[in-house]
C-alpha cells in the first residue's frame, strides 16, 4: 500500500492556503483540514455568547461546550464545519468573524485545546492541513511543510472577490486593514506565533495561477510519498510565468 504522508500548509491570511490545501488534498484521496475554520467556530461561539476573552474561567468552561466536527458535503466535494448540529461554513467567514478571530486564537486555552483536536484528526496521516502553526506545532514532524506568502494587494482582492461571491460588498481598503491586523496578531503573539519551520518548502503565490500553485505542492508531496530523493528544489517557483 502507498505511502501515506501529513502536509502542513501554513501563511499568511489570505494566499490562497486553502484552495490549495483541498485541491491537493482531492488529487491525492486525503482529507483536508482547514484549521482557522476550527478557530472561527470558537470566535463565533464566543460572540454569541458574550464570553468575555479576558475572563480564563469562561473561556474553559466554552470550551468544554464547544463541539466541532466537519463533515463531508458531496456538493462542494469539501468538508464543512459544524458547531454541534449547526452548519456554520458560511457564518465563520463573515467580517465580524474575521475582525474577532485573531483575538480568540491567540488565546493559551483556545489554543491548547485546537492543536489537541487537530493532532487527534491526523494521526492516521493522508491528512493535508492549513493554518498559522500546522508545520511549527501541531505536525512538527510532518513529512511536507509549506509556507505560503503573497503580495498584500493581491491577497485583499481575492478575498474581496470571495467575499462577493456570498454577497458581502466590502471596501478593499478594509480588508486591507483586517489583513494587516491579522498578520500583525498572528506574527508577535507569544503563543505559537506564525512563522516558517526551517524545513518549510517557500511558495509565494502572487504572480503564479492557481493550477501552478498546487501542482507545485502536488509534485513535492507525489516526491515525498515515493521517497525518491528527487524533491524539486523551491527555486523551480521562479521559473513559473506570471498569471
Ligand atoms: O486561515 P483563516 O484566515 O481562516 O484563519 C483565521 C484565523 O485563525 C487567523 O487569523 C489566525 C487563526 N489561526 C491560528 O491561529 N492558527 C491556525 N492553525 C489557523 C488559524
Amino acid at each position: 500500500m502507498e505511502k501515506k504522508i501529513v502536509i502542513a500548509i501554513d501563511g499568511y491570511s489570505g494566499c490562497g492556503k486553502s484552495s490549495t490545501a483541498q485541491k491537493v488534498a482531492q488529487v491525492l484521496g486525503y482529507i483536508y483540514i482547514d484549521s482557522g475554520a476550527m478557530y472561527r467556530a470558537i470566535t463565533l461561539y464566543c460572540i454569541e455568547n458574550e464570553i468575555n476573552l479576558e475572563n480564563t474561567a469562561q473561556i474553559e468552561e466554552a470550551l468544554n461546550n464547544i463541539h466541532i466536527n466537519f463533515e463531508w458535503n458531496p456538493e462542494k466535494q469539501r468538508n464543512d464545519i459544524y458547531l454541534d448540529d449547526r452548519n456554520i461554513e458560511k457564518e465563520i467567514r463573515k467580517m465580524y468573524v474575521s475582525d474577532k478571530v485573531s483575538e480568540v486564537s491567540k488565546i493559551h486555552e483556545v489554543r491548547v485545546a485546537m492543536v489537541a483536536q487537530q493532532q487527534r484528526l491526523g494521526q492516521k496521516k493522508g491528512v493535508v492541513m492549513d493554518g498559522r502553526d500546522i508545520g511549527t506545532m501541531v505536525f512538527p514532524d510532518a513529512e511536507l511543510k509549506i509556507f505560503m506568502t503573497s503580495d498584500i494587494k493581491i491577497r485583499a482582492k481575492r478575498r474581496q472577490l470571495e467575499l462577493e461571491e456570498k454577497g458581502d460588498k466590502i471596501a478593499i481598503e478594509s480588508i486591507i486593514e483586517n489583513l494587516q491586523k491579522r498578520d500583525l496578531i498572528d506574527t508577535t503573539r507569544t503563543e505559537s506565533p506564525l512563522r516558517k519551520a526551517e524545513d518549510a518548502f517557500e511558495l509565494d503565490s502572487s504572480f503564479i495561477t492557481f493550477e501552478q500553485q498546487a501542482d507545485y505542492v502536488i509534485q513535492l508531496a507525489k516526491s515525498k510519498i515515493k521517497n525518491d530523493n528527487t524533491i524539486i528544489n523551491s527555486d523551480v517557483i521562479a521559473n513559473f510565468t506570471t498569471a
